[in-house]
């Protein structure tokens, strides 16, 4: 049995120890907002928060969350009420097929959680272990700007 605390809810789930948390929150969950690219660590589209840190959960055994907080796209916004970064995804035209979307949000809370006016370079670090096919970068970044720009005027 794995307990931890997952979008804020307490979570007990009986799965092998070695169990990839992407699988776990999408085959033993059923939260299927966490997205699979390449299986390998390298295009962060399977990016959550785990301890507030970002992780590539195709690469984290789910012993590792026994008594962490988890934190997945699900976690930060639903459909009718989204959250401001999605929101702007949304309005800047950041999200096309939608694979890296998920991971792109959740590589953003974390690099706003840092930095909450970052600069275009930590923009571009910060989402630099997520890879995007469709949308060449730049809306996403405007995305990300968006969002700062919106928060440091309190909305
Ligand atoms: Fe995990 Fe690509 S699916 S990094
Ligand atoms: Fe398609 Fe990024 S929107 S991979």
């Amino acid at each position: 049995m794995i307990s931890f605390t997952l979008n804020g809810s307490p979570t007990t789930i009986d799965a092998p120890p070695m169990t990839r948390l992407l699988d776990l929150l999408r085959e033993h969950l059923h939260l299927t907002g966490t997205k699979e690219g390449c299986g390998e660590g390298e295009c962060g589209s399977c990016s959550v928060l785990l301890n507030g840190e970002l992780v590539n959960s195709c690469l984290v055994p789910s012993l590792q969350v026994e008594g962490a907080t988890v934190t997945t796209i699900e976690g930060l916004g639903q459909s009718a009420h989204l959250h401001p970064i999605q929101q702007c995804f949304l309005e800047q035209g950041g999200a096309q097929c939608g694979i890296c979307t998920p991971g792109m949000i959740l590589a953003t809370q974390h690099l706003l959680n840092k930095h909450p006016q970052p600069t275009l370079t930590q923009i571009k670090e910060g989402l630099s272990g997520n890879l995007c096919r469709c949308t060449g970068y730049m809306r996403i970044f405007e995305a990300v700007l968006e969002t700062a720009k919106l928060a440091e005027a309190g909305k």
